[in-house]
């Protein structure tokens, strides 16, 4: 009986000893769950984020070389001869009365590329002032081309400006005459059947004309002149 007491009491604080460890591991257990249940939308935002990350860079690459395999190569203008056979400035007022023609060339060194020419305006300007401009006709320009374009100011003109006279009497009495050509063109590149966005490169050509009657300068004749051209970006 006095040796069953004790074995009760053991077994009482043995009932008592369990009851106090799984108070302890419940915690245990709960504590990883709730965690798993916390880190769960960080971990998947985490992967999305790389994922979308990894997808914008690889679009970028893609993008990179498209752009530098695709990129179009600019116009290449060249005037290969110029005849100024009338350019008078009249002796009372600022009328000014031209003749000149122009042969220029269009290269269009774009491999991939057919150019659609939209609008090809050619103004003449002397001293800074627009004096005549042309609408030319359009045309399609083939990959690898070169197009020859020929045309011609003539007519009269009021030309502005304080500086025009002494500007003319000096060029005259040198033999050459400097006029502007600049060009505004509109143009679409297409390959296959994509078709580019309308691209607006302006054309300045620097003119270097043998003063009409001088004979010096008429043998001395003019250079072939190249054009700056605006990339097509
Ligand atoms: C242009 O000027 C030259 C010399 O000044 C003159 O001989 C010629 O008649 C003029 N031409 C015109 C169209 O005014
Ligand atoms: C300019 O002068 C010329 C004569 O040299 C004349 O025929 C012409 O009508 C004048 N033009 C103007 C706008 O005054
Ligand atoms: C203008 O110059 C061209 C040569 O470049 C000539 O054939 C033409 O007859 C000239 N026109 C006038 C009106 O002088
Ligand atoms: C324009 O210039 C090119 C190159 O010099 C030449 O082959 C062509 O015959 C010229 N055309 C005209 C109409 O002057
Ligand atoms: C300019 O004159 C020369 C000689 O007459 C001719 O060969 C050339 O084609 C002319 N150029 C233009 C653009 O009229
Ligand atoms: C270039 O243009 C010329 C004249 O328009 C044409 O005869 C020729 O076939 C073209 N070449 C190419 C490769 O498009
Ligand atoms: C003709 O041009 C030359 C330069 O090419 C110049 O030295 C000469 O003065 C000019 N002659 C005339 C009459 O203007």
């Amino acid at each position: 009986m006095a040796s069953n007491e004790p074995h009760h009491d053991g077994l009482t604080g043995a009932f008592y000893g369990p009851n106090i460890p799984p108070e302890v591991p419940p915690p245990n257990v709960h504590r990883p769950k709730h965690r798993r249940h916390e880190f769960k939308p960080y971990t998947l935002l985490c992967t999305a984020f790389k994922i979308f990350t990894l997808v914008l860079i690889t679009i970028g690459i893609i993008v990179l070389c498209l752009w530098l395999i695709y990129q179009p190569q600019t116009l290449k203008i060249h005037v290969q001869s110029a005849n100024l056979t009338l350019f008078n400035l009249s002796a009372s007022n600022l009328t000014l009365y031209y003749n000149l023609s122009v042969n220029l060339t269009v290269r269009n060194p774009n491999q991939k590329y057919n150019l659609y020419f939209k609008r090809i305006e050619a103004d003449a300007l002397y001293n800074g002032p627009r004096f005549d401009f042309l609408l030319l006709p359009l045309y399609k320009q083939g990959r690898k081309n070169t197009t020859t374009l020929v045309f011609r100011f003539q007519g009269q003109n009021l030309v502005n400006g304080d500086t025009v006279r002494s500007t003319f009497d000096r060029e005259k009495g040198e033999g050459w005459f400097y006029i502007d050509l600049k060009m505004y063109l509109k143009v679409r590149l297409k390959m296959l059947i994509v078709q580019s966005v309308e691209y607006r490169p302006d054309v300045s050509c620097s003119l270097r004309l043998p003063a009409p009657g001088n004979s010096t300068s008429a043998a001395a004749g003019f250079a072939v002149t190249e054009c700056n051209v605006d990339s097509l970006s």
